[in-house]
């Protein structure tokens, strides 16, 4: 059977009070929109089509890459009902139709899976949910039997259907040619004055259309956000589980309640992972890595046998086996770190490359540098890479040793095993194994007086 999944994102989404659409707003680090588009990639779905209306061309950029989605535009947000109506005209006759919406993204492919299996004997499936605060949401009425009437929102229904406990997740599974025929006929006569999807539900049983139910009780899989506060609740929700299902795997969270992954992790055996670290985009960990608390990374990979250790701040860095960073270290886009380099507190890095065995253990600033194995680099030492207007590279090669408080005024290189005395300004290359002094000689003044108070 082919299946055509149709997204609504319409909506403007007033309680966010943001000027991105709700749609955009991420959970674990991506927008809820893409993991709805996901879910529907994994159904395998002939055309996805997505209804956007409020700031639609934020939304297109967003999923500009994704060149299969079939836009729809809803020019006014007139309902649910209104918003499948734009797609309608682009259903095959022949598909069944899935109904997601853009705002609710927890939904598991297998729940999906299930709903539309009850198509097979009915017209229309929904997905429901049992709940003992039905507050806001469409009521599934059903007759004595069981079977059901309609669906009635919170607005319109009676105080007898208020106390109805199953509600309308919005998901609905429906053969696209029931749902053309019953879309021209449903009106917007109700408390809202919108066209209700949900309004197929009552047609579908005047019809005498078969309506099938899959009704399920974990709240988060349906759990649409419209404020910030369901979706900060959500998010924390989907990190506890996300941190649960990693430990399992056997990654070492020492706590899974402080742990955010916002993205993908790989990682080795006897990994640890302490309190409070954020792992965004894609993170791959080596075996036996250990990772402090308050450590932050970002498409990065470690290596075998790292420490990072706490307060670090590691993006777009290649680090390999048996290195040690931090604590307190910003290791920015384009480092790359050989084996067993040592990166000590209040040390930032950029777009450098670091060679075996070489270390920069405190206070330090090596941006466009390309350094050797075995280099020494001292407290205090800056690359001057920039002019103002361009940058420059600084070439270390390997063993050289620099002094404390040394500034290498790039472009500038230092040679093999050349040393560099502390607090020198270094303006021109240094020949390798020499010695270069760059600063000014110490006076000493004998007999000298301090000034005394007047
Ligand atoms: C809808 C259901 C309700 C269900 C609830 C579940 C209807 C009439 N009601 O109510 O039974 O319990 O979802 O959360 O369907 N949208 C558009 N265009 C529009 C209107 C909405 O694209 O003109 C999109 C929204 O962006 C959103 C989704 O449809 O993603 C649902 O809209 P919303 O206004 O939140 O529906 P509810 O009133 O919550
Ligand atoms: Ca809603």
């Amino acid at each position: 059977m082919d299946l055509e999944v149709i997204i609504l994102a319409a909506g403007k989404g007033t309680r966010m009070y943001s000027q991105k659409p709700k749609v955009l707003h991420t959970l674990g680090g991506k927008p809820m929109l893409a993991h709805v588009v996901d879910a529907a990639r994994k159904l395998e779905a002939n055309t996805v089509h997505l209804v956007v209306g409020y700031q639609a061309e934020q939304i297109r950029l967003a999923f500009e890459e994704d060149e299969t989605l079939a836009w729809v535009e809803q020019k006014e947000q007139l309902g649910t009902g209104h918003a499948v109506m734009q797609a309608a005209p682009a259903l095959m006759q022949q598909s069944n139709v899935l109904i997601l919406y853009g705002d609710v993204p927890l939904l598991k492919v297998s729940t999906l899976n299930s709903l539309l299996e009850k198509l097979t004997g009915a017209a229309v499936a929904v997905l429901t949910l049992e709940t003992p605060e039905p507050f806001g949401f469409g009521r599934i009425v059903r007759d004595q039997q069981g079977s059901v009437l309609a669906i009635i929102e919170e607005k319109d229904a009676s105080e007898q259907q208020k106390k109805i406990t199953e509600i309308n997740s919005g998901i609905i599974a429906v053969k696209a040619r029931n749902l053309c025929d019953w879309l021209q006929r449903i009106q917007n006569r109700n408390a809202q004055g919108e066209y209700y999807l949900t309004d197929i539900i009552a047609l579908a049983h005047a019809d005498g259309a078969g309506i099938e139910t899959l009704c399920i009780s974990d709240r988060h899989q349906v759990q649409g956000i419209n404020d910030r506060l369901q979706l900060s609740k959500l998010e924390r929700y989907y990190q506890k589980k996300q941190a649960e299902e990693l430990a399992l795997k056997g990654m070492g969270i020492v706590d899974t309640a402080r742990f955010d992954l916002r993205g993908e992790l790989a990682f080795g055996e006897d990994c640890e992972i302490d309190i409070n670290v954020v792992l965004q985009g894609k993170v791959s960990l080596g075996k036996r890595v250990r990772i402090g608390p308050n450590v932050s990374i970002s498409n990065s990979s470690i290596g075998d046998d790292c420490i990072i250790l706490a307060n670090s701040v590691i993006e777009g860095a290649e680090i390999k086996g048996k290195c040690s960073v931090g604590p307190f270290a910003r290791i920015r886009q384009g480092t790359i770190l050989e084996e067993k380099v040592k990166i000590g507190n209040f040390v930032e890095t950029k777009k450098t490359s670091i060679g075996t065995g070489s270390k920069i253990s405190h206070l330090s600033y090596a941006g466009d540098a390309i350094i050797g194995s075995e280099v020494n680099i001292g407290a205090g030492t800056i690359t001057c890479n920039y002019d103002g207007v361009n940058k420059y590279v600084t070439h270390i090669e390997d063993g050289a040793f620099i002094g404390s408080n040394t500034s290498l005024v790039a472009p500038v290189s230092v040679g093999k095993q050349a040393t560099v005395a502390a607090g020198s300004t270094i303006t021109s290359d240094v020949p390798q194994k020499n010695l270069a002094v760059a600063r000014q000689r110490q006076r000493n003044i004998d007999g000298w007086k301090r000034p005394e108070k007047k």
